[in-house]
């Protein structure tokens, strides 16, 4: 019988790190690397698709029950996202998309539909899982737990410039790039709708590990997970 899986969840707000450090973390471990927050965005690339009324809860239902998403993971990678067959990873991250994402994650119905995909990938891989409710929600038996969080300043200087290196990715559907202000204010609004909703809201879970990424380079947060990781 195979023993337990470990794993391994970094949880904290847009713009902290989580998904540089997840990756290179997984990386190191030789073990996969889940983005959950990919899953999120395809619900809201479906709704956007299938232009659904995502605030009424029949259409919505609908929607979800009629989704099939297949995550190709890998070890430091991207995951492949595929809904219904369709590789969609490169469609998902458009700043109406982000905001999209955010609302439909405060649907309790979205929320327990990605449940039990989340758990299933689980139940065969070692993993490091980056979300926003992993250690509190998903996986309260984590094996380690860490919450990452910087200044909101930095956040959005770091988000500005992965957007100005991906240049696909900081087209607005109103057909303008946004500006260092404007990713500011859109962290700040997704920071406060996911900390604030009902279900599962963005917050550290009692026994994570906090680490302040403001003035630490992305190896040197892993390093530090490690340590942790290892004096345990
Ligand atoms: O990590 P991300 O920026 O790709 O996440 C997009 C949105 O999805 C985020 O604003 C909130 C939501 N999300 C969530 O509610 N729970 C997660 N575990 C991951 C993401």
């Amino acid at each position: 019988m195979k023993s337990k899986t470990k794993i391994i969840t970094i949880d904290g707000p847009a713009g902290a790190g989580k998904t540089t450090v997840s990756k290179e973390l997984s990386s190191r471990l030789g073990c996969v690397y889940v983005d959950t927050g990919s899953l999120y965005r395809a619900v809201a690339y479906e709704v956007c698709r299938c232009s659904v009324n995502w605030q009424d809860d029949e259409e919505l239902s609908a929607l979800l029950s009629s989704l099939s998403f297949d995550l190709k993971l890998q070890t430091g990678g991207t995951p492949r996202l595929f809904s219904s067959g369709q590789d969609i990873t490169d469609y998902i991250r458009t700043p109406e998309i982000t905001k999209l994402s955010s609302d439909v994650s405060a649907k309790t119905l979205v929320r327990h539909a990605l449940l039990g995909f989340q758990r299933e990938i689980a139940r065969n891989s070692d993993a490091v899982f980056e979300g926003r409710d992993m250690g509190t929600v998903v996986f309260p038996d984590a094996d380690h737990k860490f919450f990452l969080f910087a200044d909101l300043k930095i956040r959005a200087i770091r988000r500005y410039s992965q957007n100005n290196n991906a240049d696909i990715l900081q087209q607005s559907d109103a057909g303008h790039t946004q500006t260092l202000a404007e990713v500011e204010e859109a962290i700040s609004k997704r920071d406060q709708n996911d900390s604030s909703r009902e279900e599962a809201p963005l917050k550290p879970a009692d026994d994570a590990i906090m680490i302040d990424s403001t003035d630490l380079a992305p190896d040197e947060v892993v390093d530090k997970i490690l340590s942790y990781i290892t004096a345990r």
